[in-house]
């Protein structure tokens, strides 16, 4: 099957935004489905002994460091690594100048079996207590093996704080993977959404599960070391595998990705939110009980309402299967979350959903479907200014390949798709404008392909744009008042 729907010549080129611009006056609506063919790289895993996995050199030298938020606020962070070779101290000390460590951090050391692989030594080191947009050092202590890294802490919150998001889904451990996570490094993403499927490591069996779950960890340090990753689980993380004794949902991921979920009063590691500079996230998880009544629901309307649009603009969710997308692949897998969350979406007009499992590209109009009724029959997705915009990057570039099929004709809520590997970033000025950008990893560098200016929902209204000037005249005045 072709990659894309529409092959473009120079001269379709030349006309194609006339044609947008005419089919849109006739239906409101046309979205683009975009004519690059990329040439696909095989979608194998980087074999298992590469340099891209290497093991760090020294006795139980620190491997898979990752950080994340560690509380509500940005003001705490969890450090998380394993040992091989002996449990070790569970101790890492951070400084706010190279090489000076003033301050030491006890954390934990857990391990698990998952059929006959045994783990490493896993250690998760809560600090907290930082002062915001600080960068820090830190050291992972192992004797002669200790590692040094660092990271830097958000902006406090504020609703102008300007704030650099990166978005990767369904990464996986292929040359594909590699390409997307070196352009993500060179993108100016402060902290990466990531919108689940980590490791593909359940693609292997037996003993390879685990060990692939560890080059994962290797893979990834190079960014997730030095800023946060905020996870939520995919389908890939529930490594359900009777065959080998393992029914446990989530194990591999829960032991090793922990998140600030009690921060937010929820129950689960699975969902939960964080703020960060001006931007409250909300987590889901798509393959958790979130029906009417299920902790999940309870918690998601609880959590919205904890939402303040005056302090942080931004409401962005992330989940791993998207409500809108017209791939043939997962087509309408999102439809139970839809009939349940749509409806609250729109009435807190959260801005952005990001998702992934789709392994393309795209982005939706502002469009909503509250209004099916299975009785009366009213269906169709309509123009709505209140609901959010939907974006899968489930492009990350995992061993399964590219989804590269999309359904014909291309929908009237679909804006802009297209089946090639990338990662998307999202730069908020202020509580206004956010500038959001679509990254295709083309053969080695990164083309910026879809791209369009973010306008909050909540500051974006003529009513708060108003008080905003308001605001700013006050603030103005008081300026003079005290000159
Ligand atoms: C965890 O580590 C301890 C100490 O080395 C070991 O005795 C135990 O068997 C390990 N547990 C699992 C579940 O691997
Ligand atoms: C759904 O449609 C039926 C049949 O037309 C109608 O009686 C009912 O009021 C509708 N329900 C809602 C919630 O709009
Ligand atoms: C917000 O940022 C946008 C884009 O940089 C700019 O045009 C706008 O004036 C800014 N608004 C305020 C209130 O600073
Ligand atoms: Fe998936």
């Amino acid at each position: 099957m072709p990659m894309v729907n529409r092959r473009q010549s120079l001269s379709t080129a030349l006309i194609f935004p006339l044609l947008v611009l005419l089919s849109s006056v006739k239906n409101g609506n046309a979205g683009i489905t975009s004519a690059f063919i990329r040439s696909e790289w095989p979608s194998v895993d980087i074999p298992i002994n590469s340099e891209e996995f290497a093991v760090p050199k020294g006795h139980n030298a620190p491997q898979q460091v990752h950080i994340t938020q560690g509380d509500y606020d940005g003001k705490a962070v969890i450090i998380s690594w394993v040992t091989a070779d002996g449990p070790g101290p569970s101790k890492v000390q951070f400084g706010k100048s190279e090489k000076s460590f003033d301050y030491t951090a006890e954390g934990t050391t857990t391990n698990y079996t998952f059929y006959k692989y045994k783990s490493g030594y896993i250690h998760q080191c809560l600090i907290d207590g930082l002062e915001y947009d600080t960068k820090y050092y830190y050291k992972i202590v192992s004797g002669e093996s200790s590692r040094e890294f660092w990271f830097q802490t958000p902006p406090q919150i504020d609703p102008d704080a300007s704030y650099t998001f990166g978005i990767i889904g369904d990464l996986g451990q292929t040359y594909n993977s590699l390409s997307t996570l070196e352009h993500y490094m060179h993108s100016g993403g402060q902290t990466v959404l990531f919108v689940g499927d980590l490791s593909y490591a359940d693609r292997y069996q037996y003993t390879d599960v685990g060990i692939r779950w560890d080059s994962w960890g290797r893979f990834v340090e190079r960014s997730a070391a030095y800023q946060p990753w905020i996870w939520s689980a995919g389908n890939h993380e529930i490594e359900y595998m009777p065959y080998m004794g393992e029914v446990l949902p989530f194990k591999n991921y829960l032991h090793r990705y922990p998140t600030p979920y009690l921060a937010s009063e929820s129950s689960s590691a699975l969902w939960y939110a964080i703020r960060r500079a001006s931007a409250h996230i909300i987590v889901l998880s798509s393959y958790s009980p979130f029906v009417k009544y299920t902790p999940q629901w309870v918690w998601l309307r609880e959590e919205l309402k904890r939402v303040d649009r005056e302090k942080t603009p931004w409401l962005i969710v992330l989940m791993h299967f998207l409500i809108y997308n017209s791939n043939e692949a997962h087509f309408m897998e999102g439809e139970s979350m839809r009939a349940v969350f749509e409806s609250c979406f729109i009435h807190y007009k959260v801005d952005v959903i990001f998702a992934g499992h789709v392994h393309a590209y795209e982005r939706s109009y502002r469009i909503s479907n509250v209004k099916y009724n299975v009785s009366s029959g009213d269906r169709y997705p309509v123009p709505d200014k209140s609901a959010p915009v939907y974006i899968t990057v489930g492009d990350g570039g995992n061993q399964e390949g590219l989804a590269s099929r999309f359904t014909h004709p291309q929908p009237d809520y679909s804006a802009f798709r297209e089946a090639s590997y990338g990662h998307s970033t999202l730069e908020i000025k202020n509580r206004t404008h956010a500038f959001y950008h679509w990254n295709r990893n083309d053969d080695g560098n990164k083309v910026p392909t879809d791209s369009f200016v973010l306008h909050n929902q909540y500051w974006g209204s003529n009513l708060r744009r108003r008080k905003l000037e308001k605001h700013h005249l006050r603030g103005v005045v008081g300026l003079l008042a005290t000159d």
